[in-house]
């Protein structure tokens, strides 16, 4: 029978562990191997990553691959990714070759608001609230003056307070929205402090506020934090071409732009195909956030959120074709930061932003935008010709090799055989199977 654990944070790194092989991994020694080979030989650099979570016991790698002849306005971009899966870099850079031959890609940041709640009950009368409010807001943001000074001085801070009344969905519920500019940085931090310090300010001023004391009803805030849905910090990327450009090899560029037009309608249509269809434009986005040390789960959220904001789950990506030029763009909600954060203590994400030759937020919001379109190029250029497998497979194929625990030979032949042979998991079995006998 397992016990809990208490004070398990206070034990050093060596007694967790042991802690752990004895509780969990049958005092099994290749487990303990395992996280010990993961640790980083520079024991400093051990030490930072430890300190970036509690209870830290190793590191776990993810690829850092590269994705270059990304045409960015004119600008020549390498995109550093990170990600598991293996067809996401080669796509990216698949795509990124594909419209630099056709004149880059183009974006721009449309928005860049970021906002906030002070969510609280009121049960008391409408104009009451209303009425405080209006006293209260110039107290609230005099409030923030210490917190918001730096962010002020650089052309940033809090720009509006304003009350929502959401009593008709949720009875006594109600909630001040603020909204802000954080620059370059994504501003979970000022954002919260700001909106924690004004909503103290905003309780103990209700105390002596004459109408709630008459009443003796007063405002009380259930929780003060910022919004990861951000349709006003919003930025837009887009390819476009003439038809005929188009046609490749394989496919006649008219029907391959009907065709695809078509496969966008449909996830704009169809909430099962509108999901998968984002997933991959968030498998170039998430890549290069988490190559920046952004926070991947806020951008997820957010965006998934903008691609319901219709009341329906829909495309996150356009297409048409008007006067024989195919135009395809995106318009993505991003809050992102290049300081602060993990940018600049994570030595692979300071690499990243060297690599990306130091963009501010917005630009780096416009790298993003253009991951995500890239990706879903790629991805729809596949489904709506060869079909996905046979990239994705190829991709995976040195995946199921490493799996059969191939010899670096056996992996030569097997790659040279299946560049004309289909890729599954049973026809590689075969093929060393064959191949060792
Ligand atoms: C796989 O990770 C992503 C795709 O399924 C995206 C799509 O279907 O558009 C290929």
């Amino acid at each position: 029978m397992k016990q809990p654990v208490s004070g398990f944070s206070k034990k050093t790194k060596a007694e967790k562990i042991d802690w752990l092989a004895s509780n969990y991994l049958q005092d099994n020694p290749s487990a303990i191997d395992i996280l010990k080979k993961y640790w980083n030989e520079d024991a400093q650099l051990q030490q930072l990553h430890d300190d970036f979570i509690e209870n830290t016991l190793s590191n776990y790698y993810l690829p850092f691959g590269i994705a270059p002849n990304f045409l960015i306005n004119q600008k020549l971009y390498a995109l550093p990714m990170v990600t598991e899966e293996s067809s996401v870099v080669a796509a990216a850079s698949n795509a990124a070759k594909f419209w630099l031959e056709r004149g880059g890609f183009e974006a721009e940041v449309i928005s860049t608001e970021k906002n906030g709640q002070i969510h609280f009950n009121f049960f008391g009368n409408e104009k009451d609230i209303e009425a405080f409010f209006e006293v209260v807001k110039p107290k609230l943001r005099n409030s923030i003056q210490s917190i918001e000074k730096n962010m002020k001085a650089r052309g940033g801070g809090l720009l509006e307070l304003s009350l929502v009344d959401k009593s008709h969905i949720l009875e006594g519920y109600f909630h001040i929205h603020a909204t802000f500019e954080t620059l370059d940085a994504m501003g979970a931090n000022f954002i919260n402090s700001c909106l924690e310090q004004m909503a103290t300010v905003f309780e103990e001023e209700a105390k002596s506020f004459e109408k709630f004391q008459k009443e003796k009803m007063y405002p009380e805030v259930v929780m003060s934090i910022l919004s990861n849905y951000v349709p006003e910090c919003l930025v837009r990327a887009q390819v476009s071409c003439r038809v005929d450009e188009l046609t490749l090899k394989h496919h006649d560029g008219k029907q391959f732009a009907e065709k695809f037009v078509r496969a966008i309608e449909i996830a704009k249509t169809e909430t099962r195909r509108a999901v998968t269809h984002n997933k991959g434009i968030m498998n170039g986005v998430d890549a290069v956030v988490l190559a920046t040390g952004n926070d991947f789960r806020a951008v997820e959220a957010g965006v998934h959120a903008y691609a319901a904001r219709n009341s329906y789950y829909g495309s996150l990506t356009h297409a048409k074709i008007e006067d024989g030029i195919f135009t395809f763009w995106i318009e993505l909600p991003l809050a992102v930061g290049t300081v602060g954060g993990l940018t600049s203590l994570h030595p692979l994400t300071k690499l990243a932003f060297e690599i990306l030759q130091k963009p501010d937020a917005k630009e780096l919001m416009k790298i993003l935008a253009v991951a995500g379109l890239a990706q879903n190029f790629a991805a729809i250029r596949s489904l709506v010709t060869t079909g996905i497998q046979k990239g994705h497979m190829k991709m995976h194929l040195m995946n199921i090799l490493n799996q059969l625990h191939a010899t670096k030979e056996e992996k030569k032949i097997a790659m040279e055989f299946f560049i004309a042979n289909p890729v599954s998991h049973s026809a590689v079995v075969d093929f060393l199977e064959k191949l060792r006998s």
